[in-house]
């Protein structure tokens, strides 16, 4: 059973040490490894907006993952996440499942939208697997407000409140 919290300057590291592997770092628009000055800046900003929620995911009292969401505006937030690269099969799996119902009791808006790297097939199964329609990018775009889609990536809308 996953449970939820928010992010606190304590997990910096670990969800750095995350972030920057292999695992995680090669599935991300942005392939780069983080300095751990830009992820201090990242931290701080993020747990000084209240439009930016993070939360790290624990099983069995467990850090295993971690999910953000963006609230783009009172309909939509945007979602992004990954699991601890120690965490097994179908966790991640389990964290977005969590998270959606997380969502629903803490958030005020009606959709969740998601942008997956075209080559990530773990992401975009998972995403079609869990209640996710894929979108085309004009629709990604009015439901986001952002100027521009980025390039070789699949977008993907689900309702909050959809059963799963
Ligand atoms: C995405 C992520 C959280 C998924 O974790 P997970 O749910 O534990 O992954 P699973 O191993 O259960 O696989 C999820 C789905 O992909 C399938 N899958 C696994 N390996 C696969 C592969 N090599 N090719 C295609 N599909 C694969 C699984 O069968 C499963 O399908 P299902 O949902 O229909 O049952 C995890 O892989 C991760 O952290 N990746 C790096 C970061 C990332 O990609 N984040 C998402 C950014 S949009």
């Amino acid at each position: 059973m996953i449970s939820l919290r928010h992010i606190t300057e304590a997990d910096s590291e670990q969800i750095l040490r995350w972030r920057n592997s292999d695992e995680v770092r090669l599935c991300m628009s942005d392939q780069k490894k983080i300095t751990l000055i830009d992820h201090q800046n990242w931290l701080t900003d993020r747990l000084e907006d209240p439009a930016n929620v993070g939360l790290i995911a624990e099983k069995s009292s467990i850090a295993t993952g971690f999910m953000q969401f963006n609230i783009l505006n009172p309909e939509t937030t945007e979602w992004g996440f990954y699991k601890s690269p120690d965490a097994g099969p179908g966790v991640g799996r389990e964290i977005c499942i969590a998270a959606i119902e997380w969502a629903k009791q803490h958030l005020p808006v009606s959709s969740i939208v998601a942008k997956v790297v075209s080559t990530n097939a773990v992401s975009l199964k998972l995403h079609h697997s869990i209640g996710f329609e894929l979108i085309s990018e004009e629709t990604w775009l009015s439901l986001t407000g952002y100027g521009q889609a980025a390039s070789a990536h699949k977008f993907f809308r689900r309702n909050v409140r959809d059963p799963g």
